[in-house]
């Protein structure tokens, strides 16, 4: 027996067995709702309302997130309540992982087209009994005596279908050739295709590329849905370790999506999925190995190393990726701990910028990855920033879909917000977050240590905890005020304590002081939605002059296509992740005396753990 679960306004109908909470039974059909902690209890962001039908009774945890008029509303956490009859149940836009901004846009850089993978066309003569040359036999022949191509190998998926294929093209073909193998025919007219995919741990992009032009066809970013098991990949690394299930399931999850990614780019672009004839992928470490099915246990644990860390070349088909029949999947290379090869994209694609003097660079999220480039030599270091950017752990935290406020003022007590696409506001995305933080320290709400003084109109009392009010009830009729606790503050401390902490080890290391960055180049989706200004006043970036910060957008993308496009591209990527020193923060020398000076908010330099006012 199961019960029918009803999740709104979705209009989805679930079958659920006893005995499973809601977000099992949303899980086991796909439907996003956020579950940030992984289905632990401790996020907040998987609230759904039951508005028909009985679950089981609160538990202790959500006693403690809900009022009792919420909990009589019927508001519950998806990880935490059974239902116990059929049900319907209404997920806010909050709690929904669809729908997010992801950014595909960013730099551009222009390549010159040296794809690894080569297409020819070949009229080939039909067999008769004086040639009796088998079928391949015959491409192969064609290649090499007209366009003096000599393949070795053809690969057994062309083999299946080539017979038939040949005799209703009428022996007319486009063929390709990687490293003198055949690995996919196709009728003509036929276009050579390159899927290139940045992975992330929250979002996935995706680009449809010519290789002859280096041109994209079509881009598109799409929630990774491995998000519905943790938004951090700690979280879903522990998953695959207590459960090798969830492992698979999370494998199959990102892979499917990376398809469904495929297909809808060649839809956009009216061409096929047998037209991708070679694919670049790049992720962090921990996304990296668990698309491939690789063992994360050493990862999640000191001296934290992957698996692998050079480049890999495998069989699409291997992966689980549906695309032209022999085609490739380059894995750019890792450089160490979390520090992956969507780092090593991103410092392929900003390399211009990087080339000369001490440049900064920082890519935003729930793990952030940050390089120093002194005269060309670079440190790396990863720091965990944890969700909080992501609106994780935030009471009224939600990612940057519509109705997330993304930009705050305050002006004379009043709040003055912007929300993503100016639809009325549902919760606080990481931009706003900052934002908010920021503008609460200018106004003298928070201290440099983060205390809220309970001393502004905003600033009220609520069962004991002290908070201050973005949005009033009277502001949003029938639906709870949005705000900002003083845990939220403490969260986002924490979080930009790791970038911050993480930057000033890395100046350390490489014996600078912070004014003696010449630039600094913030790349990904959060970094280029985040206000510089506020990010400074919250002590998350050293105290420079805005005109030497540059925000690129999604750079990883862009190297993933520089890397699709040009086999020389894939060799710099490959030289410069050999020559990153990669610096492990956990447990080094003057860390946590750096990580405390860096909870404070405020404009300070930093210089062995200790603060001091900026100017
Ligand atoms: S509290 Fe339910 S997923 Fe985090």
């Amino acid at each position: 027996m199961s019960f029918l679960i009803d999740f709104e306004p979705l209009g989805r109908r679930v079958a659920c067995p006893p005995g499973r909470s809601l977000m099992d039974c949303a899980r086991s059909q796909g439907i996003g709702v956020s579950s940030v902690c992984g289905g632990h209890g401790t996020c907040n962001s998987c609230k759904v309302q039951v508005v028909r039908g009985a679950v089981s009774p609160p538990t202790p945890v959500e006693l403690k997130t809900f009022q009792q008029h919420e909990l009589q509303a019927g508001w519950r956490l998806a990880c935490q309540a059974l239902p116990e009859s059929d049900c319907k149940l209404h997920v806010p836009p909050e709690s929904m992982t669809a729908a997010q901004r992801t950014q595909v846009e960013g730099l551009e850089v222009a390549v010159t087209p040296q794809p690894a993978v080569s297409a020819f066309s070949v009229d080939l003569a039909a067999p008769s009994s004086d040639d009796l040359r088998a079928d391949s036999q015959r491409v192969v022949d064609a290649l090499k005596e007209y366009h003096g191509v000599e393949c070795r190998a053809v690969d057994v998926d062309v083999l299946r279908t080539l017979s038939d294929r040949l005799r209703s093209w009428d022996w007319k073909a486009q063929v390709f050739v990687r490293e003198r193998e055949l690995i996919s025919v196709a009728g003509r007219p036929a276009r050579l295709l390159g899927l290139a995919v940045d992975l992330g741990s929250t979002k996935i992009a995706g680009y449809l590329v010519d290789l002859l032009t280096g041109q994209t066809l079509a881009a598109r970013g799409v929630t990774n849905p491995q998000v519905s098991y943790g938004e951090d990949v700690i979280s879903r690394i522990n998953q695959t370790l207590k459960s090798p299930t969830d492992g698979r399931r999370l494998r199959e999850l990102v892979i499917e999506a990376i398809n469904q990614l495929a297909a809808e780019l060649c839809r956009q672009a009216a061409a096929t999925v047998e037209e991708i004839a070679d694919a670049v992928i790049v992720g962090n470490t921990a996304m990296h190995h668990l698309a491939l099915g690789l063992p994360v246990g050493q990862l999640a644990q000191a001296p934290f190393v992957p698996a692998v860390s050079q480049a890999l070349d495998i069989r699409a088909r291997d992966a689980g990726l549906r695309l032209a029949a022999g085609t490739c999947v380059h894995f750019l290379p890792n450089i160490a701990g979390f520090v992956g090869a969507d780092h090593v994209a991103m410092l392929l694609a900003t390399q211009a910028g990087w080339a000369t003097g001490n440049v900064l660079l920082l890519d935003i999220g729930t793990n952030t990855e940050v390089s120093l480039v002194r005269d060309g030599e670079i440190a790396a270091a990863s720091c965990a920033s944890g969700p909080a950017f992501e609106g994780g752990h935030i009471q009224d935290g939600m990612r940057a879909a519509a109705g997330a406020i993304e930009r705050v003022r305050l002006d004379n007590g009043t709040v003055q917000y912007e929300t993503i696409d100016g639809a009325p506001p549902v919760g606080i995305c990481g931009s706003g977050i900052l934002d908010a933080i920021a503008q609460m320290h200018l106004a003298g709400v928070l201290d440099d240590t983060g205390r809220m003084a309970n001393r502004h109109p905003r600033v009220r009392s609520r069962d004991g905890r002290i908070e201050f009010v973005l949005v009033g009830e009277n502001e949003r009729p029938e639906r709870r005020a949005i705000v900002l606790t003083q845990k939220d503050v403490r969260e986002l401390q924490l979080a930009k304590a790791a970038i911050r902490a993480g930057i000033q080890m890395l100046l350390e290391a490489s014996r600078l002081v912070e004014k003696e960055l010449d630039r600094v180049i913030i790349a990904g989706a959060f970094g280029s939605y985040i206000d510089v200004a506020s990010a400074i006043t919250a002590g998350m970036l050293p105290p420079l002059l805005l005109d030497r910060f540059k925000q690129v957008g999604n750079a990883a993308g862009m190297g993933a296509r520089m890397a699709l496009v040009s086999r020389a591209e894939r060799e710099k990527a490959a030289r410069i992740a050999s020559g990153v020193r990669y610096v492990e923060l956990s447990g080094a020398a003057g860390f946590s005396r750096t990580f405390t000076a860096a909870t404070y908010l405020g404009r300070y330099q930093l210089t062995g753990g200790k603060r001091k006012e900026a100017g």
